[in-house]
Formats: C-alpha cells, structure tokens, sequence
C-alpha cells in the first residue's frame, strides 16, 4: 500500500473559526506508524491481518491508506453518535471546520465502505483525540477497524437467529484474534459496553500479567447503518470491532511510555520485527525526570484538555505527564485555584535545568495569555 501523503497544510490548518488542529498534530499528519515495516504498531497490525487472512481467506478487504480528516457526518451522524454526544465536543475533537474533523476512530469509515459494497474489510489508521498527557495517552493514535457482513443464507445454514448468529461469529473470531496475539492459552471474558453504532455491545477482555484488560469494542451492527449504506441493505446482518493498536502493543510486547513508538530510536526499534510477538520490550535507559507545579486561578471555560493541547504544543514529546496535584475553591471569593504538575522527561537524553526552565516559562506565559487563568 502506498502511504497516505499528509494534507496539504492548508487543508489542515485552516483560519475557520471552529479550527482547533494545532501546528504539534499537523506535524504528526502523514507519518503512518501502521505503515512502517517492523515498526511494533505495524507488526500487531500485520499480526491480525495474518490471523484474518488465514482463517477467512479473501474475506476481509484491508484499507490502509484512507485519509484520516473526514467529514464530521461520517465520523458521527452516520454511526448514529447522538448529537449531545460528548465526543462531538471541540474539547475532545480536532475540528478542520465545523463540518471537518480528524476522525476519532476508524468507525468513520464504516458507511463509506459498505455503500461501495464490501462485506468484509479491515480499517487501520491514525485517529486523533484530545486528551488528558499521560504514558498511555497520546493524541494521536493508531485503531483497526472491522466489519462482517452476513446474508441470511448464513444464519438459516446454522439454524440460528440473525443476531444471535452475528453475536456467536463475532465472539468466535475476536476470541481466536486475542489467542493469535496473546498464545492459546489466554483467558478471555465478555463486559456488556455501549456504543451508539452496535447493539448489543461487548468489551473483550483479556488475563494477562494479573490483570484483566480491556481489549477492544465492538458488537452488532445497528440495523439502520447496514439498511441506509449496504447495498443488500435489510435482509442482511453484520457485526463490527474497532481496537487501538498501541494499547495492544503496549500490553503485548511491554511498552512503557507511548511517545517511544513516535522516537524513531534505533535503540526502540530494532527490537521488534515482523512475525515476532514473542520480543519483550527492554528499556535501554531512563532519564531522570523534571517536575515543574504551576498554579493558577481557572476560568470559566478552562478545560484540562485545553491546557495539554497548550504544553504539547510547546514541550513536544519532551512532555511525559501533566497532572492535577491540588484543587480548592476559595469560600469568600468562590474562585477556584488548580496546581497542575507537568513532567519533563527526553526518552533519549538527559535534559538541562535551563531548557526545561524555558519551556516551562513559555508553557506559563501561554497559560495566562491563551486560556485566561491567572498565575498564582
Ligand atoms: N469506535 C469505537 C471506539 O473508538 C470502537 C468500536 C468499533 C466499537 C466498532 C464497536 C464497534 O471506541
């Protein structure tokens, strides 16, 4: 597959006044971590495609390279996300105008492929969230996308309902992807979930190290999307995952810190290689971290996803964790003061106190000038 170019920046960073795409996600724009041969993201990937093809040959088309800004009727209408949905909000969503957004999940490409007729495909691509700065969080990452349609051909040959016979086939195969992935011997369970584009709905979780751990999403379709996009419309049933690649990386090969799959590192990636799920990831070193509080009073319409966009946008991937460490309101004056602890770190060298100092007055400066609070 040939990787999809960035967009034209224009395209992107446009002057509309609901645009919230910032310079840091334009830059990430294009770099296609799904596409890059032995990248780990890349390895689970093809891990899963192999898995698909070998136990459905031919049925599952693979769609690498759809462009990730799509329109916001895609990416929400047409997946019936209820219109006071939280996820439509500007806090959470990289808006390009108010009709234009990243997509936030490879779901957004569901109804464009099942009105060009497919009844088996697999999406993967980079999506885009805004979001709280954490190891585990990083806004934008990498989900696969599948969908199954069936005919009634298919329930009738096995004596079963239409759903229950999407909801048995759809646990059957995502069971047998987590036993490709994790070894036969993983312990699997079932959580009842929500999604506004399936029903019923499933959380697959997975034992490992001690823990049970949320896996994916998925369930069967809602009958409208099949009904109002497929062309073999209501006399057919269809079930749909969608799971995020470095969450599964992460658990599987045992990655720490997100940022490592963006580093480029020599160090992170020569130890992973197609075929090979069984590498384990060893830390080649750790750098000491600096910590900088910050204080302010907030105002009315702070959000703390606006305030990571905010230090992202000036620290980079220098940014390990920005977190929340004390909150009170003052009784008299009703005026709410936050302390946000923001961690520097470099994954692959040590950083000095003056440029972490820099960053750091930048970081308050643009605080009090861009988001309206006041420094304590
Ligand atoms: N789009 C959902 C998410 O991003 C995952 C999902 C896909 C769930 C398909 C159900 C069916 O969380």
């Amino acid at each position: 597959v040939a990787a999809p170019p960035a967009p034209p920046r224009s395209e992107v960073l446009t002057s509309d006044p609901a645009n919230n795409v910032s310079e840091y996600i334009y830059s990430k724009m294009g770099t296609n971590l799904h596409l890059q041969p032995d990248h780990p993201i890349c390895v689970i990937k093809q891990a899963i495609y192999d898995y698909f093809e070998a136990t459905a040959p031919g049925l599952f088309k693979p769609f690498d390279g759809l462009h990730p800004v799509v329109s916001a009727r895609a990416n929400f209408d047409e997946v019936l996300v209820p219109a006071d949905h939280v996820s439509r909000s500007p806090n959470d969503t990289y808006y390009v105008n108010a009709d234009t957004v990243l997509r936030c999940h490879t779901s957004a490409h569901q109804t464009e492929l099942l009105r060009a007729g497919h009844s088996g495909f697999l999406v993967t691509g980079d999506v885009y969230r805004r979001d709280s700065i954490d190891a585990t969080h990083y806004p934008v990452f990498h989900q696969m996308e599948g969908v199954r349609v069936f005919g009634p051909e298919d329930w009738a040959a096995a004596g079963m309902g239409a759903t229950e016979f999407a909801e048995k086939e759809l646990k059957g195969a995502l069971e047998g992807m987590a036993r490709a992935l994790f070894g036969d011997g993983i312990e699997c369970r079932w959580v009842d979930a929500y999604f506004p584009f399936t029903e019923p709905s499933y959380e697959l979780e997975i034992f490992f190290n001690g823990k049970w751990l949320e896996v994916l999403g998925c369930g069967v379709m809602q009958q409208s999307i099949l009904d109002a996009n497929h062309p073999g419309g209501s006399g057919k049933k269809a079930w749909a995952f969608g799971l995020g690649l470095e969450r599964l990386a992460m658990v599987l090969f045992g990655i720490s810190d997100i940022r490592l799959f963006w580093s480029g590192d020599e160090r992170f990636l020569r130890q992973f290689k197609r075929g090979d799920l069984k590498a384990r990831f060893k830390p080649y070193s750790k750098f000491p971290p600096c910590l900088k509080d910050m204080a302010f009073w907030v105002s009315p319409n702070f959000t703390e996803n606006n305030l990571c966009e905010l230090v992202r946008g000036i620290g980079g991937d220098l940014v390990e964790e920005v977190t929340l460490i004390d909150e009170f309101t003052n009784s008299k004056t009703g005026r709410t003061s936050n302390c946000y602890r923001i961690t520097y770190r470099s994954m692959e060298r040590s950083l000095t106190d003056e440029e972490v100092n820099s960053l750091q007055d930048r970081v308050r400066k643009a605080v009090s000038e861009e988001l309206g609070v006041e420094l304590r």
